[in-house]
This record gives C-alpha cells, sequence and structure tokens, in this order.
C-alpha cells in the first residue's frame, strides 16, 4: 500500500544551510493494508523523519514515495486531498494539531466538516456523541478549550479525529511517549481496538522496546538515519540478526556493545 523507495532526507541548517544532516539514508520498505509495521530506533535515527515524510510534512532529498501506485509527491490536488484522509498521522504531543482558541467541539466536528461526513448540526452533534463514548470521553469535555484537559483526554481526542475518518494507514509518531504508563496502556488498547475492527495499517514510531512488541507484528530498525533490519516481531526479539538490534533486545554481552558504539 505504502513503499519507500530508496528515500533520503538531507536538512540544511545554519545560516547559509552549510550544514546538512543526512536524516534518512536510502531508506526502503512498505507497508501492507491491515499490517502493523513499528519502527524502532534510538532518538535522533530519523524515525519522525520518516513520519513525516510519509504524511507529506516533508518532501524527500532523493528517491520516491508511492501510494498504491502512485508518487505521493506528484499527486493532483484532488488526490492529496484524499491521500490526506487515507494516511494520518498521530504526533507525541496532541496539543500541536488543537488551535488553542477553538472549543474542542469545533476541533473534533473540523475534519468531518472538511469532508462532509454528515449532513446537518443534528447528524453531527449524533455522531461526535457516538465516538465520544467509545473513546470513553464524557461531553462536558466538548465545551472546553484544548488547554483545559489533561494529556490522555487531548490524545484521545486526538485519535478520535482521525478514526472518525476511516483512514487507511495511521502513522503514530510516539503518541503515548508524553503520558504516564496506566493512561498509555489504555490508549494504546483502544487504538489496537479499533484498528482491529476497522482493519487499518499502523506504521508504529516508538523508542520503546515492549509498546512496539505490543503493537506490531513487523519490526524495522533504524539506526543513523538507516535501517539495519526488518523481521517479525518474533524473529527481532527472538533471533535478532544485527548487532545492534541484539544490543537494543538484550541479547548480546558487553563486549559487542562496545562494538556497536566504535562502529
Ligand atoms: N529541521 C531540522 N533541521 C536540521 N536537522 C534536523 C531537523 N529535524 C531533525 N533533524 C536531525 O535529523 C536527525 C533525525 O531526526 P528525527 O527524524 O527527528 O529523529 P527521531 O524521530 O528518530 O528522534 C537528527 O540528527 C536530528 O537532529
Ligand atoms: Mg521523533
Amino acid at each position: 500500500m505504502l513503499e519507500f523507495k530508496n528515500v533520503t532526507k538531507q536538512y540544511h541548517s545554519g545560516v547559509f544551510g552549510t550544514y546538512i544532516t543526512k536524516a534518512v539514508d536510502s531508506v526502503s520498505f512498505s507497508i501492507d493494508a491491515n499490517e502493523r509495521i513499528g519502527l524502532l530506533g534510538e532518538s535522533g535515527c530519523g524515525k519522525s523523519t520518516i513520519a513525516r515524510l510519509a504524511t507529506k510534512l516533508l518532501y524527500p532529498s532523493k528517491g520516491n514515495i508511492v501510494f498504491n501506485g502512485n508518487d505521493i509527491n506528484r499527486m493532483s490536488a484532488g488526490e492529496i486531498k484524499e491521500y490526506r484522509r487515507d494516511v494520518q498521522i498521530v504526533f507525541q504531543n496532541p496539543q500541536q494539531i488543537f488551535n488553542p482558541r477553538m472549543k474542542l467541539y469545533d476541533t473534533i466536528a473540523e475534519p468531518l466538516r472538511l469532508y462532509k461526513l454528515t449532513k446537518c448540526p443534528k447528524e453531527e452533534k449524533e455522531k461526535i456523541d457516538e465516538y465520544m463514548s467509545m473513546f470513553g470521553l464524557t461531553d462536558d469535555i466538548l465545551s472546553r478549550y484544548p488547554k483545559e484537559i489533561s494529556g490522555g483526554q487531548a490524545q484521545r481526542i486526538a485519535i478520535m479525529r482521525i478514526i472518525m475518518l476511516e483512514p487507511k494507514l495511521i502513522i503514530a509518531d510516539e503518541p503515548t511517549t508524553m503520558l504516564d504508563v496506566s493512561v498509555q496502556a489504555q490508549i494504546l488498547r483502544l487504538l489496537q481496538n479499533i484498528m482491529d475492527v476497522n482493519k487499518t495499517a499502523l506504521l508504529f514510531v516508538s523508542h520503546d522496546l515492549d509498546v512496539i512488541r505490543a503493537m506490531c507484528q513487523k519490526i524495522i530498525v533504524m539506526k543513523d538515519g538507516r535501517i539495519l533490519e526488518i523481521n517479525t516481531t518474533e524473529e527481532v526479539f527472538e533471533h535478532p540478526k544485527d548487532e545492534y538490534t541484539k544490543f537494543l533486545v538484550g541479547k548480546t554481552n558487553l563486549y559487542n556493545v562496545q562494538s556497536v558504539f566504535t562502529a
């Protein structure tokens, strides 16, 4: 469904753009419909860059990103609108998608209105109520502003807005890293249940082994912008091939750890 073909992304920084960071280096992988893939690697290895490239928030320096046979960076305006519905991103900090001056009711209704998914205000309200209870949220929240809710509630609303659009692929970039452990577990379970019902594909970005293990059937291991290993979750944990993966999953000794860091 979504395919990265030799994708490279360089950032230029400094006053004259003279500093170049190769955040993602010749990366290739694909996600099939209904597949749940984890993107695992330490901070700074390029995970968020991949998430942003896949959602057209960034443009690749080299290579192609193809969705159902269409290069996402060569789409017509109509195709882009459809793509932005089909492929959704959940950010680490949900507050970044909220307009601080908009009441949460309107924030939630926004995508429904954009894609004309409900016919009248009454139907809109009914749909929002239905999703609010599905997400375990009470409707007194609807008249509040984004800063008046907790981090867990904010992330539920951010995910709810996405689920209402029935996307084909969800890209979640460390969606629960900012939440405490019990809230984290609730939200991941909710996401899992909904994806089971809707048969949504998932690219789950995380540095957290346990979370990725629980959420994904396949894992892509990254380091310094490159893919080291792509395998089933079981293989990655039981028989990791790469030295760095062995280190990540704890199947290595100190001697090998040294070689990972000096390589
Ligand atoms: N806008 C930017 N300008 C320059 N360098 C950046 C920018 N965004 C990210 N980087 C660098 O690119 C690399 C990958 O970053 P990122 O994709 O955010 O990694 P991760 O999500 O795995 O922590 C890092 O070295 C980071 O410092
Ligand atoms: Mg990141």
